[in-house]
């Protein structure tokens, strides 16, 4: 009853609060970050240990001396395939082993081959391709060097800091008694605990106290980018794509957290971590990957933010760079130095040489990627039902049905309750027979109820997490007093997968996916409503060190649960606490947002940044979860998420009911058109999200993507383009009847053509334009020189337009010329790892239209066809074509002129044949 209590009132606090502040720490309020935060620039006590070098073929290892106290740490640095260098420094001989990630990555990185000269002046330089190392002995640095331009620097500033592993020094008083003062190592001896930070042996944050096992333990270091001019990376933050500089302010926070009502422009962690950070110039994009799963702060150097666009245009046109270029250091509470370099140099070069060692999304089953419809809840069969059926009736396409926690038997997961949801199996079967799916949330949290099976067996069989006194660690979430399985543990993942398996969860169906939320994990009377951070996991690991890496392993439970539940099935999984790699497993949403304009801005900010540290797969609850979107936002916000990778709606539980008919007409038909158009887009996005898997690129991208010269892109971040296809400025404020839309340049002065597509207006403009956007409005152009692939006839489910035509949109570049590629497979299973799918490019060139098959001619037969191709942006005007193909006989064919653009209809081609179409003019 208490705990209901609690738990009703935790409700009540959330939906009435905007973030309480308070319940999180500031950098000041942590003990290593203040640590961290105060080594002040300048020379390094650290120095490689002459005598120390190895050299081996893909790498060189040597010994660093923190020359304060005389502690030996062994550094590695290793050359990788692809321009990128790891670096990995941990204690020579630390008191006890430090934690290592192990499954971020997503198999272990391909060495590269380096040369290594000495130079005499303290310095050895490591070659590596057309990349180089050089590494300064005293004090420790290095830099990088591409085409003899100096690219990144590390412990430049000199901020590094490595806190090696001791017994806790006794009050000097003990200290001076101790008879035998040799036994202590030597570098313990001139600290006393006075001496120290007074967190550093433990630590209280309001009622909560941190026993520190193992005293300080941080690692931190320095990164500066000499040719960068924007910072971006280091999601997750509800603010701005370019990071911000954090003097005078608290640095970006990594710590996934549950924050209610989280607050924009903010440095605040939030449920996801990624430690990977960008810095971008003209010249040359470059990463740094610092894999750390502990809690971490990042501090942001950029002078350059700070300046006005018209200083720094100035500073551009007259060639003065500023003072100090760019930097980021980052500050972990534990854990070992393992930071990967990623030299680029062009951004796309950079994005993949990230996603190259964490991986992709896997290519997820094609309905995946079109309309979600969830709320905390749909209340029981008979809503999920109808709800279902008036989507049909208002024609309104909709894919998946969501059913949040309380479709359980009172908070139970793997268990349904017995008098709303009587017939799981039939109201799934429902919806299946439609074309549609239905996905359930099963959250980390198990209620300790005794008969409750899972409760059981985790108590049984030892799989909970601990806490220090080695009890089942117990905290309180939604369904009450609950535990959490130590999901580091083998057995304890294989367990949570096993009841995904059908034979267990004899209720479900394969065609039921899932939504793994509250996984940071979120415990409502935890310290930052997460777990003691010395809680102690499978290995002996303290809560501490994993941290951040607790909702990615739950991931990987659930993921090989589906996949074992149906092996031939891609599973669908969608996390709100993510890490480096999560994207293997899982698509990720922004939590719990706010139904106001604000948010819904976040939502391209926050996606733009998940996208370029591999997370493509990615959205924002429709509509914003807390609060009642009025009719004008909410239409926006559909078409916003319209063009997002994850598209769905969701609110909390004392939101207003809010499907698109329970608004006026008008509005209804404005969201239907927004969601009717990301059907018809739907082929795109297939295509993307196999192009992501395959050359791991991002599917949503800043403009500065592909327009790396042009300095007024860099900060854009309320405009995104998909691929280098679409670019899409949605309407996100209130009451505007026009948007100003950025057409980017080359550098040159030059930009691309665009086509409206709405009407395939042509725009030649390079800047700025402003475009009437009246409510109906999405500002969306195709790049002239692209090619789209698109489905014309909408229906109630994706899963029912399979076989359906294609029309491919053409837009024409300067040269007349157009590219573009389509995929196809079986849009569900993983045949298409044995080659069962086609992927096709497309070529408009000398006015001839034709195909190629990438890869292997036509392993899949699709039965859709070809049934329209839209040629935009040409000059001469084609009076007919004629159709060349090899299944059927030659053909004329008529164009006909519509609008902007002209149509060949029906070239009636199987998607499989080869076919060329010349236009007579
Ligand atoms: C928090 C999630 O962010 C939200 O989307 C969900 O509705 C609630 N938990 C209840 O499960």
């Amino acid at each position: 009853m208490k705990l209901t209590l609690v738990a009703i009132l935790f409700c009540i606090l959330q939906f009435a609060l905007t973030v309480d502040r308070s319940n999180f720490k500031t950098c000041d309020q942590s003990s290593f970050c203040r640590r961290c935060r105060k080594v002040t620039p300048g020379d390094s006590p650290f120095a490689l240990v002459p005598g120390t070098l190895n050299i081996y073929s893909d790498s060189i290892t040597t010994d660093l001396v923190n020359r304060e106290n005389n502690h030996l740490f062994s550094l590695k640095l290793e050359a990788l395939q692809g321009n990128t260098f790891r670096l990995l420094i941990d204690e020579k001989t630390p008191l006890k082993p430090r934690y290592r990630v192990n499954d971020a990555l997503k198999s272990n990185p391909v060495p590269g081959t380096i040369k290594v000269s000495e130079r005499a002046d303290n310095e050895l330089v490591i070659t590596s391709g057309t990349s180089k190392a050089v590494v300064t002995g005293t004090p420790f640095k290095i830099d990088f060097y591409q085409n003899e331009k100096l690219s990144l620097s590390i412990n430049a500033k000199g901020l590094m800091r490595f806190e090696h592993l001791r017994k806790k020094p006794q009050p000097p008083a003990e200290t001076e008694n101790n008879e035998n003062p040799d036994e202590l190592p030597k570098e313990v001896l001139p600290k006393s605990i006075e001496d120290e930070d007074p967190g550093s042996w433990e630590e209280n944050f309001k009622s909560h106290h941190d026993t520190k096992p193992n005293g300080p333990e941080a690692v931190a270091l320095d990164f500066t980018f000499p040719q960068a001019e924007v910072l971006f990376g280091i999601p997750e933050h509800a603010d701005s794509f370019v990071l911000k500089p954090t003097a005078g302010t608290d640095p970006y926070r990594l710590y996934n957290l549950d924050v209610f009502e989280y607050e924009l422009d903010s440095k605040m962690a939030l449920y996801g971590s990624i430690p990977v950070i960008y810095g971008h110039g003209p010249e040359e994009t470059i990463g740094v990957y610092w894999q750390n799963p502990s809690e971490t702060w990042v501090d942001v150097f950029n002078s350059n933010a700070e300046k006005n666009v018209m200083s720094s245009i100035v500073n551009f046109v007259s060639g003065s760079r500023q003072t100090e270029p760019p930097a980021a250091h980052f500050m972990s509470e534990s854990g070992i130095v393992d930071v990967f370099l990623l030299l680029g140099p062009s951004p796309l070069d950079a994005f993949k040489q990230y996603t190259d060692l964490t991986g992709t999304a896997p290519l997820p089953q094609l309905f995946t990627l079109a309309y979600h419809q969830s709320r905390w809840n749909y209340n029981d069969e008979q809503d999920v039902n109808s709800v279902s059926n008036k989507f049909d009736e208002h024609d309104i396409p909709m894919d998946t049905i969501w059913l949040d926690i309380e479709y359980t038997d009172g908070k139970k997961y793997f268990t349904w309750d017995p008098h709303k949801f009587q017939h799981p199996l039939e109201m799934i079967k429902n919806l299946t027979t439609l074309g549609r799916h239905l996905t359930i949330i099963i959250d980390p949290h198990i209620k300790r109820e005794s008969g409750y099976f899972f409760h059981q067996d985790c108590t049984d069989r030892g799989l909970y997490t601990k806490n220090r006194d080695g009890h089942d660690y117990e905290g309180w979430c939604w369904p009450g007093s609950s535990s959490y399985p130590d999901i580091f543990n083998p057995e304890a993942r294989k367990y949570f997968a096993d009841q995904y398996l059908l034979e267990n969860f004899k209720t479900t169906t394969k065609d039921v996916m899932i939504w793994n939320d509250m996984n940071e994990p979120s415990v409502f009377n935890g310290p930052e409503i997460t777990m003691l951070k010395d809680n102690v996991h499978f290995g002996g690991w303290e809560h501490r060190h994993i941290h951040n890496l607790y909702g990615h392993m739950y991931l990987m439970a659930t993921f090989d649960g589906l996949s074992r539940r149906d092996p031939n099935q891609r599973p669908f999984i969608l996390t709100r606490s993510h890490f480096a790699g999560s994207q293997r497993y899982a698509a990720m949403w922004t939590g719990d947002n706010k139904a106001d304009w604000g948010h819904l801005e976040a939502s391209v900010k926050m996606c733009l940044s998940e996208a370029v540290a591999g997370y493509s797969f990615c959205g924002a609850d429709i509509g914003g979860f807390f609060g009642n979107p009025d009719a004008e936002l909410l239409l926006r916000w559909y078409q916003t998420g319209a063009f997002l990778p994850f598209m769905r709606a969701h609110a909390h539980i004392d939101t207003k009911r809010r499907e698109p008919w329970l608004y006026p007409e008008d509005t209804k038909q404005i969201i239907r058109s927004a969601i009717r158009e990301r059907y018809s887009y739907l082929p795109l996005w297939y295509t993307m999200f196999y192009e992501h898997e395959r050359d791991g690129y991002p599917v949503m991208r800043p403009l500065l993507a592909h327009y790396p010269k042009d300095k007024n892109a860099f900060a854009i971040d309320n405009e995104f383009l998909l691929q280098d296809r679409l670019l899409v400025r949605s309407v996100m404020q209130q009451g505007v009847s026009k948007v100003d839309v950025y057409f980017p340049t080359k550098g040159d002065g030059k930009g691309d053509i665009w086509y409206d597509v709405d009407d395939y207006r042509k725009i030649t403009t390079v800047g700025h334009e402003s475009i009437p956007a009246d409510l109906k409005k999405i500002p969306v152009y195709q790049r002239g020189g692209s090619i789209i692939p698109k489905k014309e006839r909408i229906r109630r489910a994706a899963t029912l337009m399979k076989d359906d035509p294609y029309t491919l949109i053409v837009c024409l570049d300067a040269n007349q010329s157009a590219k573009g590629t389509l995929y196809i497979d079986d849009e569900k299973s993983f045949e298409y790892r044995k080659g069962q799918y086609l992927y096709i490019e497309y070529e408009f060139k000398n006015g001839v239209f034709k195909n190629r098959f990438i890869d292997n001619k036509s392993k899949y037969s699709p039965r859709s066809w070809l049934e329209r191709i839209v040629i935009v942006g040409l000059e001469k005007v084609p009076k007919s074509a004629k159709l060349k193909a090899s299944k059927s006989d030659a053909a004329d064919l008529e164009v006909l002129p519509q609008g902007n653009a002209y149509v060949i209809r029906k070239p009636g081609i199987g998607m499989a044949e080869d076919f060329s179409i010349t236009l007579k003019y």
